[in-house]
């Protein structure tokens, strides 16, 4: 059938799947003084109101130690609206109905009598649903989960919900969860005494970014990527997320953690593993989970010596980033002045499996970089340049994909043109999608749609057990290679830069260059 543009068949219309989440839940925010909460989490439930996503009855507890009553905690968190939000402005009659479903819950984490006085406050609500489904979002420290956990279930609060269970109870917890791989599983272990593994959530906000989720729906929706999407067509795969920041007032925070594991456990290893997956049998969470846990296993083990030649890290000294002079990370507040924490990695990965089988993927993420940006860049393998070599010296770039997943979120492909002329010259030129010009601006905030998935009890976008143990494997293997030893005047690199040189020497063994992320067009 021809598929003319028609009133009935609109050009370019899109596939539309519109998420709500229907039983009605009273959301416990845990940290609810804190920085997440008044920046992301309140912001995000809000633009969900105003987007009639929320269930049509729910609440919102905040618990934090804090004295404060409802009135001012509600002004804060509308004060927060304003500063935060992604659209600037707020409806007054929208934030009053909206906020008039908030309460704060006065207690010490630590403390039972808080948690009775909690199960009385949701009774009180008079909705047997109000008072039993729930989601208890951890914006606190990790050190605190095990604990609010323990108390949620010695207070009846939290159940172990069985299949057909009328009500349902959910937690929420942000990362970073654990240290390392034993961590990890002491907490896994802890969570799982109460709760079942689809009833926790662990999160990555990076899944909960558009452009994360278009990797899927890019690969498995368009023949034409995917037919090429191996070792057959691709020579090698790039991944970076670069920041633009140092460690600022969280220096303490990050000598205790580092790139390696603040960044690149998480987000790269998440993205690594959307890029790499095979296509699951369904959109089913556990289908998903799935095929990014086999990409990960697949991943070439690590070993001493495979560390020593795949892997970079590095440490920024003092420079300028954007015009702006930045001390080094030694000099940073709350970091020891010898510190060989790294501020950045460079990985050489391998994914052992027939599709992947000989392709490098290099990964790196790193603090004080010239440029914010996350993107992949996908290489094609080259041209076999016969037909125009014998017209002169014309110089055929391979064809490369990059996803640009943050800012300047888009899709471009590059490909050989001919110069426009009587001689035969080719340039590389571009063909280019942009989000805001194909869909205008409004692109949800990643915690919205967290927090919504959350509520609707779909999986998909939070990280499963044995995917954030897999990632931990592997991270901890890197650092154990490491073994502590201090870094080397070859490791570090000027703010502002592109990170050490030895990790252009990384690609630079293998014949490639980095593809460095541009400014927004
Ligand atoms: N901020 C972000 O953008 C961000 C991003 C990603 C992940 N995270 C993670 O999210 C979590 C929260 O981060 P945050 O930046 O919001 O931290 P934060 O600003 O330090 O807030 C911590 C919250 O925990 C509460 N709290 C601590 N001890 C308590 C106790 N014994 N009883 C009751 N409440 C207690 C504090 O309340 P009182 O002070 O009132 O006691 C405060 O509300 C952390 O795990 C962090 O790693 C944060």
């Amino acid at each position: 059938m021809a598929e003319d543009a028609s009133p009935l068949n609109p050009p370019l219309a899109g596939l539309e799947m519109d998420r709500k989440a229907d039983e009605p839940c009273t959301i416990v925010i845990f940290g609810a003084s804190g920085d997440l909460t008044v920046r992301k989490l309140i912001p995000a439930l809000f633009h969900l109101y105003e987007e009639g996503q929320m269930p049509e009855s729910f609440r919102v507890v905040g618990f934090a130690r804090r004295e404060k009553t409802d009135e001012s905690w509600r002004a804060e968190m509308r004060e927060g609206l304003e500063r935060y939000s992604r659209t600037k402005t707020v409806d007054d009659a929208q934030w009053e109905q909206f906020a008039a479903n908030l309460a704060y819950h006065q207690g010490d984490l630590t403390d039972a009598e808080a948690y009775v006085d909690l199960a009385a406050r949701l009774k009180e609500y008079g909705d047997e649903r109000l008072a039993n489904n729930l989601v208890f979002y951890l914006a606190i420290s990790p050190s605190l989960f095990g604990e609010v956990v323990d108390q949620l279930h010695a207070a009846t609060l939290l159940r172990r919900c069985e299949e057909g269970d009328s009500f349902w109870q959910r937690i929420v917890v942000e990362k970073p969860f654990g240290h390392d791989l034993q961590s990890a599983r002491l907490l896994n272990n802890h969570l799982l005494r109460h709760a079942r593994e689809r009833q926790i959530f662990r999160i990555d906000h990076y899944l909960g970014k558009e452009t994360v989720q278009n990797i899927m729906m890019f690969r498995f929706s368009n023949a034409i990527f995917e037919q090429l999407w191996s070792r057959e067509a691709i020579e090698h795969v790039q991944i970076t997320v670069s920041e633009t920041v140092g460690v600022g007032s969280r220096g303490g925070y990050f000598e205790e953690s580092g790139t390696m594991r603040d960044m690149m456990q998480n987000h790269l290893l998440q993205i690594l593993s959307l890029v790499a997956m095979e296509p699951p049998p369904s959109l089913a969470a556990e289908d998903v989970r799935n095929e990014k846990v086999k990409a990960l296993k697949s991943i070439r083990a690590m070993t001493p010596e495979n560390v020593a030649q795949q892997v970079v890290r590095g440490q920024y000294f003092a420079g300028t980033v954007n015009g702006k002079n930045c001390s080094g990370y030694r000099q940073e507040e709350k970091v020891n002045p010898e510190s060989n924490v790294e501020t950045y990695v460079a990985l050489k990965l391998f994914i052992d499996n027939w599709r992947w089988s000989g392709v490098p993927f290099y990964l790196r993420t790193g603090k004080n970089l010239p440029l914010r940006a996350s993107e992949v860049r996908v290489q094609f393998r080259p041209t076999p340049n016969v037909l125009f070599a014998a017209q002169g010296d014309l110089d055929l770039m391979p064809n490369a994909l990059t996803l640009r997943l943050q800012p300047d979120e888009g899709i471009s492909l590059r490909f050989n043109g001919k110069v426009p002329g009587n001689s035969i010259s080719s340039r590389p030129v571009r063909m280019h999608f942009g989000y805001d010009s194909e869909f205008g601006a409004y692109t949800p905030e990643a915690y919205e749609r967290l927090l919504l998935e959350a509520m609707a009890g779909d999986a998909t976008l939070f990280i499963r057990r044995d995917e954030v143990e897999t990632a931990w494997q592997i991270v901890d293997d890197i650092r154990a290679a490491w073994g502590g030893q201090p870094l080397t005047n070859h490791e570090f690199y000027a703010a502002g830069t592109w990170g050490p040189v030895a990790a252009e020497d990384l690609l630079a063994q293998d014949g490639y260059t980095w593809h460095d992320p541009q400014p927004a067009l």
